[in-house]
Formats: structure tokens, C-alpha cells, sequence
């Protein structure tokens, strides 16, 4: 059994070294974890353990030692991770949200950061609720414009964050241009892929300089782990040690279980998020012809804004619709209430569909329209889906 910390380059040799590199589909179940000999078992093993036995000479770096420092589950799931997103390394955390926090505190107090005006809005709290007081500024600027972002940058910005598609108004920015840009300025760039998936588009292929995510969402796919990571790219490099520090030292470390629960759910990820995306392309054009539906938010209709450039970056559009019905926020509310297979509830990307009316999941301000309702498309089957949405938006009266 691989247990002994000198034996974690198991994986590498196994997976990115070999002779005909492995696809990240086969990656995502084969680069943490591989029987090896005989009696391996086939999964790894969980080890809850938090310390580990010394050798002769005390504490050795080439040992484990204390969970919180690193464990054989979150070695796996990091070198998993890190493969399929084909970066340096990859660091992970106990919440998507500890990931950002850890982002942000890489930069220094005076730095500024330009942030999407849509976007996650737990980041925007933490930005300006908790960093500004520590020193850090921040201008949020429409990501999708090229001009905006060069006009609202300052001789301290450091930072670019990017969402693409954005929640909840799903547009789409372009993360070649973006990285270009701050290339050329000296900024670091960092993706929130969490809506997206290295299924749907590997925001490093682009030159960007480190992907994160809530791996709450679609990576752990089942609505029941909490976690966040953050895979570090040749762009970033410099980044990359400064953060791990962060993690050890903070100590917002995923348990050895929820490591564990993680690889499990990563082994599906692929097929999983592929039919998310087909049920999710197939309900948006429905969802456009409905009389009760004002508005339909998908990068796959034509009507989206982002279609081109996101059929030129992301492999599909994605398995999140948003659309906006006929009303406000009643009749909304009446929709996700009305539904009896779509539980309405916040989070996303597990596999049983959920909708919710956004504005009353943000804060009161958000520029959210009032009577828009955020789907996260699961893997039911698309015409119980179908019959789900029609029914609500009939028995919703609008
Ligand atoms: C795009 C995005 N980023 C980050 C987060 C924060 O993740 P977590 O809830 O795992 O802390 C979320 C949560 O909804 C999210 O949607």
C-alpha cells in the first residue's frame, strides 16, 4: 500500500511521464491513486489518522507527520487535481471560500484587485468586509470589456479575478485577451472555474495564471463535501509556495475523509458533467420559447451575448441556466415553490437538479434581477426535468 510519503511520486511516474499521456477523463480515476502490487486495493484507503510515527532521527520531511501539514488522502487528491488541470501543483482547502481567502492573502496590504461586477457574491463580502480593512482595494469592472478593465486598473493593482460564465448572469469574459493583458501589466490572474469544470475549459490552457474552486459544487457533484482548491499554473509560479504556507499555516485543510469522499466523487466527474451540460442545452431552448419566460441566461443560445467566444474557449456551455420569468419577485418565488421534482435550494452542481429565486440567496443591494431563478441542471432524465419546469411555470399562474 502506498502509505510512506517517499513513495507519493508513485502517481507522477504513472500518469504525466508515461509514454502516451492519459486523457484527464482517465487521469481524474488513475493519477492519485493506482494498485500497484499485489494486495493493493483497487481504491486508496482512508486514513484518518492525524499524526504519524517518527523515525530515528524525529520529524522528517520524507515522512508524514501531522495531518494538518499534509496526509496521504489530500497528497492523492491533489496530484489528481493537479493533473487533470494540467498545472504546478495544487493546493486544497476545507471551503471554497478558504481557498479565496487564501488567494487574497498572497497579496500584500496596498494592493489593488479588480474583481467582476458579477460574481460568487461570498467573494465580494469577503473583499470588502474583511480585506479592505486589511489594506487591500478593490474596483469591480464588467470583465467582458477589455477597455473597462484597462481604465479601472491602477499603478498598484496586482490582481485580476475571473469568472466565467459569471454567477448568476452567466457572462462570459475572455481569458486569453485577459491574461494577454496582464501578462504585459504584471498581474496575477485567477479563474473561479467552479460553474465551468476542467470538463468544460482549462482556464490555464489560456495562460492564466491559477484556477480555483469550490470543489463543494460540481467536483464533489453529490451535495454532501465541502471543499475548495486552488491548482497553480506556470504563470503563477511564484505563488505557488507562498500559498502552500498559507494552508499549512492557517490550517483551513479539507479532513482526510472529505479527501477521500473528493477522489471518489473525481473519478465521475467527467461523465457526470457531460450529462449535466446535454440536459442543460436541451432545457435553455425550451426555456426560451416558453411564453412565461422573459429571459434565458445560457452561453449555448444564440441570444447570449458570449455565445461566440464561449464556443471558442469552453468545450460546451455548461450544465447552469439562469432566466428571468414574466413578473417580479412573487412570481418567481412561485415558480421554484411550484416544482416537485427541482428542489429548491441555493449551491449547485450535484447531480439532482436545484433552482432557487438568486436575489433572496445575495444581499439586498445585488443587482440581480428580481425575477430571476438561478437552475443548476442535474442527471435526471431532461423530459422529467421538462415536465418538472413547464408544470411550475403553470401552476405559478404567470
Ligand atoms: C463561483 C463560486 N466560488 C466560490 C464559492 C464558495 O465556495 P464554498 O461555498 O465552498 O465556500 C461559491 C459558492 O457558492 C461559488 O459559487
Amino acid at each position: 500500500m502506498n502509505t510512506e510519503k517517499s513513495e507519493e511520486n508513485y502517481s507522477k511516474k504513472k500518469s504525466g511521464e508515461s509514454a502516451t499521456p492519459w486523457r484527464a477523463e482517465t487521469k481524474a480515476l488513475h493519477s492519485g491513486w493506482h494498485a500497484e502490487k499485489a494486495g493493493d486495493p483497487v481504491t486508496a484507503p482512508w486514513q484518518p489518522s492525524t499524526v504519524y510515527r517518527h523515525g530515528e532521527a524525529g520529524l522528517s520531511k520524507d515522512t508524514w507527520s501531522y495531518t494538518r501539514l499534509d496526509n496521504p488522502n489530500r497528497a492523492q487528491l491533489e496530484q489528481t487535481l493537479t493533473s487533470i488541470e494540467g498545472g504546478l501543483s495544487a493546493v486544497t482547502f476545507a471551503s471554497g471560500m478558504a481557498a479565496v481567502q487564501a488567494v487574497f492573502q498572497c497579496l500584500s496590504p496596498g494592493d489593488h484587485v479588480l474583481l467582476p461586477d458579477d460574481l460568487y457574491h461570498g467573494v465580494r463580502n469577503l473583499a470588502l468586509h474583511q480585506f479592505e480593512r486589511w489594506g487591500l482595494s478593490f474596483d469591480f469592472v464588467d470583465m467582458t470589456s477589455l477597455k473597462e478593465v484597462e481604465s479601472a486598473s491602477k499603478e498598484n493593482t496586482r490582481m485580476l479575478w475571473i469568472e466565467t460564465p459569471s454567477n448568476p448572469m452567466l457572462r462570459i469574459s475572455d481569458m486569453a485577451a485577459l491574461s494577454a493583458l496582464a501578462k504585459k501589466r504584471g498581474w496575477l490572474t485567477v479563474a473561479d472555474n467552479t460553474w465551468a469544470t476542467p470538463v468544460m475549459q482549462r482556464p490555464l490552457d489560456f495562460d492564466i495564471g491559477m484556477v480555483l474552486y469550490s470543489s463543494t459544487k460540481y467536483l464533489g457533484g453529490h451535495s454532501d463535501i465541502l471543499g475548495g482548491a486552488v491548482v497553480v499554473g506556470a504563470e503563477a509560479q511564484a505563488f505557488e509556495k507562498p500559498l502552500r504556507t498559507l494552508q499549512i499555516q492557517g490550517g483551513a485543510v479539507p479532513s482526510a475523509f472529505d479527501c477521500w469522499m473528493m477522489m471518489r466523487s473525481l473519478k465521475t466527474l467527467y461523465a457526470r458533467v457531460r450529462l449535466q451540460a446535454e440536459n442543460a442545452a436541451i432545457l435553455a431552448e425550451r426555456l426560451e420559447k416558453h411564453p412565461a419566460v422573459k429571459k434565458v441566461y445560457y452561453p449555448g443560445l444564440k441570444s447570449h451575448d458570449g455565445s461566440e467566444l464561449s464556443a471558442r474557449q469552453a468545450i460546451f456551455p455548461g450544465a447552469m441556466i439562469s432566466f428571468e420569468v414574466l413578473g417580479g419577485k412573487k412570481e418567481a418565488l412561485a415558480v421554484v415553490n411550484a416544482s416537485r421534482l427541482i428542489q429548491p435550494a441555493t449551491s449547485l452542481g450535484g447531480v439532482e437538479s436545484l433552482w432557487e429565486h438568486r436575489k433572496t440567496s445575495e444581499y439586498p443591494e445585488s443587482p440581480t434581477p428580481d425575477n430571476l431563478i438561478r437552475l443548476s441542471v442535474g442527471i435526471e432524465h431532461h423530459e422529467d426535468l421538462w415536465s418538472d419546469i413547464e408544470n411550475a411555470l403553470k401552476y405559478a399562474g404567470i
